[in-house]
């Protein structure tokens, strides 16, 4: 038996897994993400965000954390990626990773191996949570491929709809399997917020065979901008407010969903050296 599997017998316990991704840029992704760990912390869960927006470290604008350093500088340097996790900011831990993340496909050997053995940390989770950038690109796509669920943010307007489809479909075309879940953010009222869905169940149905699901939906709301200046996540800076109250309500779907049976590490292991291989 490897290390990798040792260790997980040892422990038996896996954490969920999640990307937060859409095909349209700017629609919420880093809040809904960064909002929902909070809300998570506050029920008990242990939770590590994973920043993979490779252009800008959006988790730790939105939190007030430093730059740490990064899990491409972990492998570079042969650092544990523990010491690149920065622990508890508004409670959550957040690890970013890193600018050069497409050179994963250029590590060598002993690279690999290194961050193989490195990504056992993230089984201390109970939750592990991806932001995404927009767009696709091969290596954000085998981080997505290795979760047990995507949630693609959607807006109500027709572009993020239609960048939202493409994005779907091309992960679908890749990787079958992947259960799709779906939060409509910046809706003017539930009606508009099911109306968006709908469409998009109906092309995935349709067109891709492919059931996904609606976890609810985030009204426009203005504390969200207050919140993102102040640079508190808007569910600490308003309790109150409208959108806390309805990601309260995606929390309680969340948290009632049972994981996936198949391990985040043997996935994602699997489409690195699928990869890596080809090079
Ligand atoms: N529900 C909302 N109500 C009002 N404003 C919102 C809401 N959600 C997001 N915003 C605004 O949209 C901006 C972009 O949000 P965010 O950075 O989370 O998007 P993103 O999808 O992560 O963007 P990128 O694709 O650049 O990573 C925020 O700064 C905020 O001002
Ligand atoms: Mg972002």
């Amino acid at each position: 038996m490897d290390q990798a599997r040792r260790l997980r017998a040892k422990t038996d316990r896996h954490p969920t897994t999640i990307a937060f991704a859409s095909g349209k840029g700017g629609v919420g992704k880093t809040n809904v993400c960064v909002n929902t760990a909070v809300g998570l912390v506050e029920l008990g869960q242990r939770v590590l965000i994973v920043d993979l927006d490779l252009g800008m470290a959006n988790v730790h604008i939105l939190l007030d954390a430093a730059r740490s350093q990064t899990m491409v500088d972990c492998v570079k340097t042969r650092i544990p990626l523990l010491s690149a996790v920065q622990k508890h900011v508004h409670g959550v831990d957040i690890l970013h990773g890193g600018s050069g993340l497409d050179a994963l496909v250029q590590f060598s050997d002993s690279d690999m191996q290194f961050l193989m053995r490195e990504l056992e940390v993230l089984t201390d989770y109970d939750y592990v949570l991806f932001d995404m950038g927009a767009g696709a690109t091969d290596t954000s796509l085998q981080f997505i491929a290795g979760c047990d669920e995507m949630f693609l943010i959607l807006t109500p307007e027709p572009t993020s709809l239609m960048d939202g489809y493409a994005y779907t479909k091309l992960v679908h075309q890749q990787y079958p399997d992947l259960p799709l879940g779906v939060i409509v953010n910046r809706a003017q009222s539930g009606e508009e917020a099911l109306q968006c869905f709908e469409r998009m169940e109906v092309a995935c149905r349709q067109f891709l065979k492919k059931t996904i699901r609606f976890l609810g939906y985030l009204p426009d709301d203005p504390s969200v901008r207050k919140a993102v200046i102040a640079q508190v996540p808007f569910y600490t800076f308003d309790r109150k407010s409208d959108i806390s109250w309805r990601l309260e309500r995606i929390l309680t779907t969340l948290t009632g969903t049972p994981p996936r049976q198949r391990h985040f590490m043997d996935r994602l292991m699997g489409n690195l050296r699928r990869q890596w291989n080809r090079v």
